[in-house]
């Protein structure tokens, strides 16, 4: 495949969707599989099978057939999270549609999520590059154990009225960022790259992934739904300990800080005024600011280990424009 640096997401995207596409199955029972391939089906931005894939394509993959396993497993894996996370939040949109709970119910959810995570793993399995294969269940193992972990914690935060900002950190990378850096690190060893140079990117990945949650929870609360797909507010309905509630409880002088832990301590039937009232406030501390400000700090950082990255340079080039592009983006 030769496409020049400006064209290559498009290239390797087209390529990842037909790979996808094939994977799509008419097998009984249609109540299991059905759910799969229509979140599957649903879109979404595809950022961790482009970074896997680039990252193949840094260290010489150049038909993709070493990184395309990866990068089926981690969108695979990601949309199975997707699934199982909508149930958690209680959210009924998910890329302007129904989530699959919704859409079908729980029990649905939790099964065809549970076959999500068995597929990934044999995607993954289905690398060519056999001398790779323990290093990537390896790295694999570690990314599902951390996302698990993280999961774990923002859901134990949502009833913690004392979560500090080291902790809401620690929760997001292992949520979020250890995917992103795993999706990068994956990507590289399946292409044959040395270690030095997959933690490097592991590195960007990970800084990048923090940088893509604040901006995740920043969308959560000020995007619009219709350009976001998810329901605007759904953080402050959970009472979610994001960054932006740490943040506006420390700037706000004592009243509002003390009305915003109230209103994080309440589950109102129509949370439509909790939802106005938490906005107000986070305006009024300068949230929306000091959020990009802490993205974009972790942003710089990672550039830093990409640098330091040996690889095709036209290549490290797409990846930073990506990285770029993601800390802009309202969906
Ligand atoms: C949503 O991920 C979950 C997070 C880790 C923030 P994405 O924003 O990558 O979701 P899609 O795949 O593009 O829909
Ligand atoms: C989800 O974080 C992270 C994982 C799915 C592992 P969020 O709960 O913030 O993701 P969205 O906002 O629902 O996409
Ligand atoms: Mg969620
Ligand atoms: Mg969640
Ligand atoms: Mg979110």
């Amino acid at each position: 495949m030769s496409a020049t640096p400006a064209s290559l997401p498009a290239a390797l995207l087209g390529a990842f969707l037909t790979e996808l596409r094939a994977t799509f199955s008419d097998r009984e029972p249609r109540g299991l599989y059905q759910p799969i391939d229509y979140i599957l089906d649903l879109g979404g931005k595809r950022v961790r099978p482009l970074l896997a894939l680039l990252a193949g394509r840094m260290y010489g993959d150049e038909d993709l057939r070493q990184a395309m396993p990866v990068a089926l497993a981690v969108e695979v894996f990601h949309n199975f999270t997707l699934v199982h996370d909508d149930i958690m939040d209680d959210s009924p949109l998910r890329r302007g549609q129904a989530t699959v709970h919704e859409k079908w119910d729980v029990n649905t959810g939790i099964l065809s999520g549970d076959l999500m995570l068995i597929q990934a793993y044999a995607h993954l399995c289905r690398c060519p590059n056999a001398a790779a294969l323990p290093g990537l269940l390896a790295a694999f193992n570690r990314v599902a154990t951390g996302v698990c972990e993280g999961q774990q914690l923002d859901v134990d935060f949502e009833t913690r009225s004392d979560v500090t900002v080291g902790e809401y950190l620690s929760m997001i990378e292992r949520k979020t960022a250890v995917l992103l850096g795993g999706a990068l690190e994956m990507g590289a060893l399946a292409a044959g790259a040395g270690s030095v140079d997959a933690q490097h990117l592991y590195a960007f990945g990970r800084l990048t992934g923090l940088a893509f949650q604040l901006q995740d929870d920043l969308l959560d609360t000020f995007g619009d739904s219709q350009v976001t797909g998810k329901r605007t507010g759904n953080d402050i309905i959970r009472n979610k300990k994001t960054f932006l509630y740490l943040q506006a409880s420390a700037a706000l002088p004592p009243a509002e800080s003390a009305e915003l832990a109230a209103l994080f301590a309440s589950s109102p039937a129509d949370p439509g005024p909790k939802v106005e009232r938490v906005t107000e406030l986070m305006v009024l501390a300068g949230t929306p600011r000091a959020v990009a400000e802490l993205r974009d700090a972790y942003q710089a950082e990672a550039v830093a280990h990409l640098t330091a990255a040996g690889g095709d340079p036209a290549v490290k080039e797409v990846l930073l424009q990506l990285a770029e592009d993601l800390l802009q983006r309202e969906a």
